[in-house]
């Protein structure tokens, strides 16, 4: 996976009706933290980090790089979105396409806040690299990232065997 390379980076601070989505900043470590060793958040990412490894490696500001979104709510970071370039994907349908990824903190789940944050980011993509499919993996198994997935209009193209599981390859057309 690359950064999203010569973007306008970082862009004005984006607000959706409950939500906030902007660069890292240094305020949001123990969220990061949080993020990368909770269970539940990486059950279907290969398993949490162990939390002072996590810790002793963490930079104090979290890094910064084109299509990284911290999302916050009430002031504190809930979540991330990525977005990268899915350079070097094993799927070919996938290679080179951009990619959308999202975690958040098990609190922040069941209340929509992911739809909202995703469907702000895909069209903030949108703007600034228009008229390109976006893509999105994930288990077949993780059933709350495949509903999100199909809410936010992605449709399948194929599923995989990697990691030890099955993975489902959807992709969102432009100009939706
Ligand atoms: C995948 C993940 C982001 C989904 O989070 P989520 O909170 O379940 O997703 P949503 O934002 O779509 O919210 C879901 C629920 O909020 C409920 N909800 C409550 N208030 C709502 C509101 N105001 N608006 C919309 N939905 C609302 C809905 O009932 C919805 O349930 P449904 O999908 O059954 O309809 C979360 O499970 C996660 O971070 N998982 C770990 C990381 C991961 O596996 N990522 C995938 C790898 S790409």
């Amino acid at each position: 996976m690359d950064d999203l390379g010569a973007v306008s980076w970082p862009p004005a601070p984006i607000r959706t009706e409950r939500l906030v989505l902007r660069a890292p900043e240094a305020r949001d470590r123990a969220a990061f933290v949080a993020l990368l060793t909770s269970p539940e958040v990486n059950a279907y990412l290969g398993g949490p980090r162990a939390r002072d490894e996590v810790e002793r490696g963490l930079p104090a500001a979290p890094e910064q790089w084109p299509g990284s979104f911290a999302v916050e709510s009430d002031g504190a970071m809930i979540g991330q979105v990525l977005l990268r370039r899915a350079t070097g994907h094993r799927r070919p349908a996938a290679a080179g396409k951009l990619d959308l990824g999202y975690l958040f903190l098990p609190q922040a789940w069941g209340f929509g806040y992911a739809a909202e944050a995703c469907a702000a980011a895909l069209d903030w993509l949108a703007g600034v690299l228009p008229g390109e499919p976006v893509v999105l993996t994930t288990q077949s198994a993780n059933a709350a990232s495949m509903r999100l997935a199909a809410k936010l209009g992605f449709t399948e193209v194929e599923r995989f065997e990697a990691w030890d599981a099955e993975q489902w390859l959807g992709m969102r057309s432009p100009g939706r």
